[in-house]
């Protein structure tokens, strides 16, 4: 028996001084200690010694249970305190490391070209009206006197959502102007930002999706002067005193007279470049004095009343402020490009 409890305690130190973290501990402690422990079942066989023996080994009993006991008292501390230290490690935050720089994006170089433009007419006393990308064909073509059979109406040129070809993504944003006399009071200064559908196929000048602002106001002998005087000044505002333009008769079915303005080349200043493909002015937007008829659907009096409209590509804009190339830059969103503005 002797023998046995110093084996006993020889294993059980070796083990409680080998745990490496609590729960080994606590089954060295049941394994020694516990009421199925190896010590215990010595114990139990105390009985079968000779009375003369007992005593000893009694005491030599409860000294390897004293010593278990210490052991795996002090283990535990250790264990406790290595683990705290640890965790202190683990969670330790060392304030020399140099931080990681949070990317953080900016505006889109169209949105850019679109605040400016924005900032300028905002502050000509226009107000910037927001509306529907689908929209019916009565305000996309009807109400803007672009009849039955126009071909912009044709279903290979516009996205439609019916057989009877009534509602569609608005291929334009001019149906704005028709939103804008059905709602507003006159007289009506606006500028009406937004996306435009039509079945392009993507190529470097198109997009099935593209960006459109309309500009419209309606007053009191308001004039073609006032259409070229207004369009004058954005343009020096954007482009530079002493910008120059040139407007050419066109034709839309919501404006008479209808025109384009060119804006002189800036790259060349006139003289004929690759960017303006030799001609020496860059076409801009389209625009023209409301249509009397586009008036009277809307139940103004076109003997009092008279306006302007125009609607300017967006992307184009962009592509000439920023002198980017290829219009399929502005949608990939690569941030290789957008890095450059
Ligand atoms: N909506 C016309 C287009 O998409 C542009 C335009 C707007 C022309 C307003 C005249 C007046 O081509």
């Amino acid at each position: 028996m002797k023998e046995q409890l110093e084996l006993i305690l020889k294993q059980g130190l070796e083990e409680i001084s080998s745990a490496s973290c609590k729960d080994e501990l606590e089954s060295a402690r049941i394994k020694y200690l516990g009421k199925k422990g190896e010590l215990t079942a010595v114990l139990k066989m105390m009985g079968k010694l000779d009375a003369s023996e007992r005593p000893a080994m009694g005491q030599l009993a409860n000294e390897v249970r004293a010593a278990l006991e210490n052991a795996i008292e002090s283990a535990s501390v250790k264990l406790a305190e290595a683990a705290l230290i640890q965790q202190l490690k683990d969670e330790a935050l060392d304030v020399t490391i140099p931080g990681k720089a949070a990317i953080v994006g900016h505006k889109h170089p169209m949105y850019v070209a679109l605040d400016e433009l924005k900032e300028i007419f905002i502050g000509m006393g226009f107000t910037i009206l927001d509306g529907p990308e689908i929209e019916l064909a009565t305000n996309n073509f009807d109400r803007l006197n672009a009849e039955e059979g126009h071909p912009s109406r044709d279903w290979s040129d516009t996205f439609y959502f019916d057989e009877d070809s009534r509602v569609m993504l608005r291929s334009q944003t001019s149906p704005m102007q028709v939103r804008a006399m059905d709602t507003m009071e006159l007289p009506i200064r606006i500028l009406a930002p937004g996306r435009v559908y039509r079945k392009d196929e993507v190529d470097a000048t198109h997009s099935p999706m593209f960006h459109q602002v309309e500009g419209m106001v309606i007053d009191k002998n308001i004039t073609m002067a006032d259409l070229k005087g207004t369009l004058n000044t954005v343009v020096e505002q954007l482009y530079g005193k002493g910008t120059k333009t040139r407007f050419r008769p066109h034709h839309f079915p919501f404006t008479e007279p209808s025109c384009e303005m060119d804006v002189q080349c800036h790259k060349c200043g006139g003289v004929g470049c690759p960017t303006c493909k030799g001609e020496g002015w860059i076409e801009l937007l389209g625009a023209g004095m409301i249509h009397p008829r586009v008036l009277e659907m809307a139940g103004i009096d076109t003997n009092v009343y008279s306006g302007w409209a125009f609607g300017i590509g967006l992307e184009r804009m962009a592509m000439r402020r920023f002198k980017i190339a290829d219009l399929r830059l502005i949608f990939e969103n690569d941030v290789r490009f957008l890095e450059q503005f």
